[in-house]
């Protein structure tokens, strides 16, 4: 299975992803996760990217695309994938339609108030990428993660001015994808307000989505 994953930022594509690769038994891709890594690594991709994602831009495109390409390329991403954030523009959709189209799009749908207050209460771990909330999903002990045992962390972009921009990208870059895959027949959309439970088992009862 195929399967890119749409939608707002905050919408909770990472969280539904973290789960969903178990049970699907394919890798989670985010290309978000990949450039925070290579900023907390210092590699040249990290210096080169750092100040675009702690704005909220986008990063650009050639750029993105080489990255998942390669990504792809890998052994584990032979017989499927979950791609969550990419792609995010008409040129990143058309590339992936030439070298491994998905199967099917997954649109998260999140009005913006909901955006807002789930973004600036997301607590990340550095150290193994887990996300919180102050609110929704609190860890067991405030400030720690549940999983390492790493200090949580609020991204640089889920600052409000950040929030902002990435809101306006997500408007004029990424949601024309919406009709670009409803288009080609391969769109499923899931209401992303409910609970984190009830949205992961909303998506679960999508077409397709068997557990392994
Ligand atoms: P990326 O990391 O992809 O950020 P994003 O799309 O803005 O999405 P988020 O990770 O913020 O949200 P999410 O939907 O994963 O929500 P989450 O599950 O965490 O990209 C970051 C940056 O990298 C971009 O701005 C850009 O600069 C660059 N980039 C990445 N891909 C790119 C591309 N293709 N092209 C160009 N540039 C690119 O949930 C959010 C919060 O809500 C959490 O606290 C969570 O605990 C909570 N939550 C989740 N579900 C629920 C629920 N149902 N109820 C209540 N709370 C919930
Ligand atoms: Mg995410």
């Amino acid at each position: 299975m195929k399967l890119v994953f749409l939608g707002p930022p905050g919408a909770g594509k990472g969280t539904v992803a973290e789960k969903a690769q178990k049970d699907l038994a394919v890798p989670h891709v985010s290309t978000g996760e990949i450039f925070r890594a290579a900023v907390k690594n210092g590699t040249p991709l990290g210096l080169r990217v750092k100040a675009v994602i702690e704005s909220g831009a986008l990063v650009p495109d050639e750029l993105t695309i080489e990255l998942v390409r390669e990504r792809l390329g890998q052994g584990d991403a032979k017989s499927g994938w979950i791609l969550d954030g990419f792609p995010r523009t008409i040129p990143q959709a058309d590339a992936l339609e030439g070298f491994d189209p998905p199967d099917r799009v997954v649109d998260f749908e999140l009005g913006d108030p909901a955006i807002v207050e789930r973004l600036s209460g997301r607590r990340t771990c550095p150290a193994c990428g887990r996300s919180f909330h102050v609110k929704f999903m609190p860890p067991a002990k405030a400030g720690i993660c549940d999983s390492c045992g790493g200090t949580l962390i609020t991204r640089e972009d889920d600052r409000i001015e950040a929030i902002q921009r990435r809101l306006s990208a997500y408007r004029a870059q990424t949601a024309p994808l919406i009709q670009y895959y409803r288009g080609k027949g391969r769109l499923l959309t899931v209401d992303a307000s409910p609970e984190a439970d009830a949205v992961y088992a909303a998506f679960l009862g999508l077409p397709g989505m068997n557990k392994r």
